[in-house]
């Protein structure tokens, strides 16, 4: 399996941010100027570049493959935060490795042998992320956080960008973070979906230090500049 950089964030960025992360979610971007607009991204300060993959099988909605991440890696020196919507995750992770993926989060409801596919994906030497939709027990992140990179706390149901914060998402956070404190202080926490400026400051507040925002980056009439300005003013407070 090919060897990729594990795509830690440069220093400075993580000073700048107080140890909070933006990760933009492509999903929102003008797929017509792809590059473009994760280069936008980039000098705007993202910390990482988040990559949406949905299968129309355990999500309804169809994105993008290795191709398509082989060409965002192109555009950008930022390391790709990948997040399998798909079943069976296994079968596709050493694709998305091959294309410069830095980190791979798959799905806990869809891999029942999670153990195999979180070793598969550090063994590639990239991040290993575990995610959980909205009414998933937190339960399996007992066991799996001493595997992790990244912990992902879904704050709506996956498949499409522009949906509403679930507000039981804090208390879901919370939880999350007193046992990654406990078992894995190096795993990040990372929320996506619904995050703009009103639900930045809470999802911070409450632990997360990733976070995951689309329509609030890519989408509206401000530049990507400026919607990435007022997320982090937001976020960091
Ligand atoms: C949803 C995706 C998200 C999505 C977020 O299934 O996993 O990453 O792009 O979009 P917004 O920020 O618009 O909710
Ligand atoms: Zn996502």
């Amino acid at each position: 399996m090919v060897r990729a950089d594990r795509g830690n964030p440069p220093a400075i960025l993580r000073l700048v941010s107080n140890g909070v992360r933006l990760a933009p979610s492509i999903l929102a971007a003008d797929f017509a100027r792809l590059g473009e607009q994760v280069a936008e991204a980039e000098v705007a300060g993202a910390d990482l570049i988040h990559v949406d993959v949905m299968d129309g099988r355990f999500v309804p909605n169809i994105t993008l493959g290795p191709a398509v991440l082989a060409a965002v890696r192109r555009s950008t020196s930022l390391p790709l935060d990948v997040h399998l919507m798909i079943v069976e995750p296994e079968r596709h992770v050493e694709a998305f490795v091959a294309a410069g993926a830095g980190t791979v989060t798959v799905h806990a409801e869809v891999a029942p042998q999670l153990h195999r596919v979180l070793a598969m994906v550090r063994e590639s030497g990239t991040n290993a992320g575990l995610a959980v939709n909205p009414l998933t027990p937190l339960d399996v992140f007992a066991g799996a956080l001493p595997y992790l990179d990244t912990a992902l706390v879904m704050s709506v149901d996956p498949g499409f960008g522009g949906q509403d914060f679930i507000p039981a998402t804090l208390d879901r956070i919370r939880a999350l973070r007193r046992l990654r404190d406990r078992i894995n202080p190096g795993c990040l926490i990372e929320v996506d979906g619904g995050i703009d400026a009103d639900t930045a400051r809470m999802v911070v507040k409450a632990g997360a230090n990733v976070l995951v925002a689309g329509s609030a980056v890519f989408g509206g009439l401000r530049t990507v500049a400026e919607n990435l300005a007022a997320l982090r003013t937001a976020a960091v407070g």
